[in-house]
Order: C-alpha cells, then sequence, then structure tokens
C-alpha cells in the first residue's frame, strides 16, 4: 500500500516527539489535517534556559497516551478507523524520540496496521502541502528551527535535496542564545520577536556573515551582540535592549533571506515554502514576501514541531507492514 499524492482515501494518525513538543495528529491522504495537538513542554525547560532531554523524555512518557487520545478525539474518530501509523524516526533527542517510536508501534501493531517511519525534517519541508491550498513541486523550501537551518529543493513531495544549510548554529538557535544574553526567557524567537517591535534595527550593525553562497553561519552573531552589551555596560545595555533585539533580528533574517533569494535564482524555482519555528518569525514572514515569488507561509502550528506534517510527509512514503517494524529503531541524525 504506498500513499501517493492525489490518493484521496486512507487516514494517518502521526505521533512526533523530537524535542520537546508532545505532538499528535490526524490526517488524510489528500491531505485533510483533521486535528492537529501539541502540548507544550515549553515551560518546563524555561528555568533551565533549553530543553532538559531526560525531563523531555519523561514528559513524553506522561502525555503521549493522552495527546493521541485527544488527537483521535479531536478528528471525530478512534483507531478502528485508521488505516496507517506514522512517525517521526528522526532526527532529534534519542530518548524523546524512543517514546513517540514506541508508542506509534504499540498503536500501529494492536490493529496489525502499517507504520510509515518519517525524518522530521522531511516533515518540515512538506509542511505546506497540506490544507485546503497545498504548494505543489517544484519549490524550494527554507526550513529553520531550534536544531536546523538549511535551504532544499523539492521536486516531488516523497524526498528533497538540501542546497544550503547552517554551518554551525542554527537560526532559532542563535535566536535563543541572543535572548539569552538579553535576559528574555526561553524559548528566545517570540521573545526577541516581540521586543524587536519596540526598536529601532539599523541601531546595530551586526555580522552577516557568508561563509558559502547558499550557506550560513549563526555563531559569530551571539559573540557581536556579546561585546555589544559589554562595550554598552549595563544600564545603557538595559535602556537599549529592543534596539539591540531589533538588530540582532534583522541580522538573522537578512541571512535567511538574502540565501533564499540566491537559492531561488541558482536553483530556477518559482515558488517558496518556510516552514520549521523561526518561520513563525513576524520579521522574516514579511521579508519573505518581497522576493517576488508566491509564498507558502504555514500557519504557525504547521510550523513550529507538530505531527500534522509527519502525518503530511507519510502520505509519499511507502508504509513498512506489520511486523516488519517492531524491530525498527530511533535515529538521533539522520544521513
Ligand atoms: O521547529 P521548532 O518548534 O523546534 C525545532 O525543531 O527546533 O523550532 C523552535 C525554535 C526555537 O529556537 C524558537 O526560539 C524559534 O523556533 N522560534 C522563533 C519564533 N517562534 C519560535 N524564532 C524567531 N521568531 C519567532 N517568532
Ligand atoms: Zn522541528
Amino acid at each position: 500500500m504506498a500513499y501517493g499524492p492525489g490518493t484521496r482515501d486512507g487516514v494517518i494518525l502521526a505521533v512526533e516527539t523530537s524535542c520537546d513538543d508532545t505532538c499528535a495528529a490526524v490526517v488524510t491522504a489528500g491531505g485533510e489535517i483533521r486535528s492537529n495537538v501539541i502540548a507544550s513542554q515549553g515551560l518546563l525547560h524555561s528555568r533551565y534556559g533549553g530543553v532538559v532531554p531526560e525531563i523531555a523524555s519523561r514528559h513524553h512518557l506522561e502525555l503521549v497516551d493522552a495527546v493521541t487520545a485527544d488527537a483521535l478525539e479531536a478528528a471525530g474518530t478512534g483507531l478502528e478507523e485508521i488505516d496507517t501509523v506514522a512517525v517521526t524516526r528522526g532526527p532529534g533527542l534519542i530518548g524523546a524520540l524512543l517514546v513517540g517510536l514506541s508508542s506509534a508501534k504499540a498503536l500501529a501493531a494492536v490493529r496489525r496496521l502499517p507504520l510509515v517511519p518519517v525524518d522530521h525534517l522531511h516533515g518540515h519541508v512538506v509542511a505546506s502541502t497540506l490544507g485546503p491550498e497545498p504548494i505543489e513541486p517544484p519549490y524550494l523550501a527554507l526550513v529553520a528551527s531550534g536544531g536546523h537551518t538549511f535551504l532544499a529543493r523539492v521536486d516531488v513531495p516523497e524526498s528533497y535535496t538540501v542546497v544550503g544549510q547552517t554551518l554551525d548554529d542554527a537560526a532559532g538557535e542563535a535566536f535563543d542564545k541572543g535572548a539569552r544574553l538579553l535576559g528574555l526567557g526561553y524559548p528566545g524567537g517570540p521573545a526577541i520577536d516581540r521586543l524587536a517591535e519596540k526598536g529601532d534595527p539599523e541601531v546595530f550593525d551586526f555580522p552577516r556573515s557568508a561563509p558559502g553562497e547558499l550557506d550560513f553561519s549563526f555563531s559569530g552573531l551571539k559573540t557581536a551582540l556579546l561585546y555589544a552589551i559589554r562595550d554598552l555596560g549595563e544600564g545603557e545595555a538595559d535602556r537599549r535592549r529592543p534596539d539591540l533585539a531589533a538588530s540582532y533580528q534583522r541580522a538573522i533574517v537578512d541571512a535567511l533571506v538574502s540565501r533564499t533569494r540566491a537559492a531561488l535564482e541558482r536553483e530556477g524555482l518559482r515558488r517558496l515554502a518556510i516552514g520549521g519555528g523561526v518561520a513563525a518569525n513576524s520579521e522574516l514572514r514579511a521579508a519573505v514576501q518581497a522576493l517576488g515569488v508566491p509564498v507558502w507561509v504555514p500557519p504557525l502550528e504547521l510550523c513550529t514541531d507538530n505531527a500534522a506534517m509527519i502525518g503530511g510527509a507519510a502520505r509519499f512514503l511507502r508504509p513498512l507492514p506489520y511486523p516488519d517494524y517492531l524491530s525498527l529503531d530511533a535515529a538521533a541524525r539522520i544521513s
């Protein structure tokens, strides 16, 4: 049984636990999102300034059954009406991934259903193929999250080719580290986004390093922010926090948009989809609209980690029949 574009039947239950959100969703093979439940652990981790893997795994274990039940209920369905189970196999935190994978295996096995292991990043790349106005390949995908930042060429929805990527920190990581330096909470992206609205992005000239035509580098940026704060001194830095946030955000957005423009030109692509948690950024969302190509900007719940995008990718992949998937392992990294 292989789902593919155009297949209109089939209901997929998807589970995603690669980082700190416990997610389950019900999507159809035709791309309709019937439910998309996200239980965020963000507040739990905020006191540590980042995701603590062990805490994330424990909470996934506590939440995954209830979140899955919620997703089925919100979709007005039950496990007996599900045709396929999809789950994130990696990349991500290994303990967190294992909770979702074990749970998905059990859900599938009790009904001898097929299971589709999904690459988390493939989910982000094809999130815009869901919903009433899906993007059609070929297109360029800009995925920028807390763990990953890359540009991918998508000719068919079954796969993608990375054409540029960060060589060090992810864009979301740059937001999170910058936010910490500015004394804002975790996750830092939304906090910088809000503070930047009150600041002037032209005041501080933070570096836009260009390691390669389509690659990114964000690690020097946080050092530049650190020095700027030090040079200003505590009181003045505090007073200028909105300007620092706005200028820092502008540097990240400029880097993302300039490489995206270059990738569209080099690859000869005329459509763009953005995804990953950083795609929630208001300045980035506005800036990509000025690139001169149609842009698919998914709703926020499809940008940050979610299970609908995992079900979305599973539509294009071949499921493993029962019981072949029982020995399947999670993968912290996917080559
Ligand atoms: O995709 P995601 O939920 O999880 C990962 O797979 O990493 O992305 C989380 C990242 C965090 O680094 C967070 O700070 C960032 O997305 N983020 C934002 C915004 N909302 C979330 N970054 C900038 N502006 C935002 N509004
Ligand atoms: Zn993600």
